[in-house]
């Protein structure tokens, strides 16, 4: 049950405006939900907060960059420590391109059996938001001990940094083209998919706990303004903007997004609606048209929001009762889910 616990403080994500609490207990080596890696180095604001894009390479395999290189991948796995692109049939392995100057070795992804990177999933607090967050420890390069070392990105064309692999004890540095150290950081996408991160009470079947030295990282999207209301105050995170049935291609069920309870009025706001879906029992609320409120405890799949930028345009009516705060749009709900009393509290990333 103590395994449960911190799985749902994880899911509901976002501080409640506490400090970031590391929620106890080991993190298993395995994430089956989809995620996204972001590269972070507070230090360094050429890479800091950008993200791991994969660029087809010969036979198959995936070169990984970051900047403008690439193309943007959502649904990374790990499995055993081990960074896999399931679609590509393709995972994470170190190997080629040895460097003389600084003795750095590529990071890349292939379905061949090089030696893999080995990762450990470790919350840690972001530097930037104290939000909690899942970091990829690097632990290993599979049959080339010792263990430790870290993940690097060095400049590479067209303005963007490759990821190499820099080997425990060294100290030897390029000048003309820096290696920086960086944190993986998993971004997990969307909120219905997190349930399949677990943890394990011991390490037995994750590759061995190390002291790997990287830390820090944090999602990118706090310092501009936030196209939707952040109510993770209140104790309720963002999911995105959810469809009613009439937004759904093709249509489904006839039926309301969060069809169990409404409140509608032009005294509307974010703080009406939660309060009201949250005192009537209700772990969903959905703030729409401005003045409506839809509460549930659950919706279908097919309602679940998309996590782009682009989709929170459908969600920018102002609310009837508070012009500063978001209440969905026509036929779209802005979508919150109620966190666990005590527990972290984070919206969804949108990119
Ligand atoms: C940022 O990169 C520099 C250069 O590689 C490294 O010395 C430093 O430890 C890195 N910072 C973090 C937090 O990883």
């Amino acid at each position: 049950m103590q395994q449960r616990k911190v799985l749902a403080a994880l899911l509901a994500g976002v501080a409640t405006s506490a400090a970031c609490v590391i929620p106890p207990g080991t993190l298993s080596g395995t994430i089956s939900a989809p995620f996204r890696i972001q590269v972070q180095n507070a230090s360094r604001p050429a890479v800091h907060n950008l993200y791991m894009n994969l660029f087809v390479a010969g036979g198959g395999d995936r070169h990984l960059f970051i900047g403008p290189v690439g193309v943007p991948t959502f649904d990374l796995t790990l499995v055993d420590g081990v960074i896999n692109h399931v679609p590509a049939g393709v995972r994470a392995v170190i190997g080629g391109e040895f460097s003389d100057i600084d003795h750095t070795t590529k990071l890349f992804m292939t379905g061949r059996g090089d030696p893999r990177a080995i990762f450990q999933p470790t919350y840690a607090c972001n530097p930037d938001t104290d939000a909690l967050q899942i970091e990829l420890a690097f632990v290993a390069y599979q049959d080339h001990p010792p263990p430790g070392g870290w993940i690097c990105v060095r400049p590479a064309f067209e303005n963007s940094h490759e990821f190499r692999y820099y080997p425990p004890g060294n100290t030897l540095v390029d000048v003309n083209r820096e290696c920086i150290k960086v944190t993986l950081v998993a971004l997990i996408q969307g909120a219905t998919t997190l349930s399949t991160v677990t943890t394990a009470s011991s390490t037995s079947s994750s590759p061995p706990s190390s002291t790997s030295s990287t830390t820090s990282s944090a999602p990118a999207n706090t310092n501009t303004v936030l196209p939707f209301t952040d109510n993770t105050a209140l104790g309720w995170r963002f999911i995105g903007c959810a469809p009613e049935e009439r937004r759904v291609t093709p249509p489904d069920a006839p039926v309301r997004t969060l069809p169990s309870a409404l409140l509608a009025g032009d005294d509307l706001t974010n703080a009406k609606c939660m309060a009201f879906c949250g005192a009537a029992g209700y772990t969903y609320a959905g703030p729409e048209w401005r003045r409506e409120c839809w509460c549930a405890n659950s919706y279908l799949p097919t309602r679940q929001p998309a996590t782009t930028l682009a989709s929170l345009a459908n969600c920018n009516y102002k609310c009837a009762g508070n012009a500063a705060e978001y209440c969905g749009g026509d036929a779209w709900l802005s979508l919150y889910q109620k966190c666990p009393a005590g527990g972290p509290c984070v919206n969804a990333v949108f990119t």
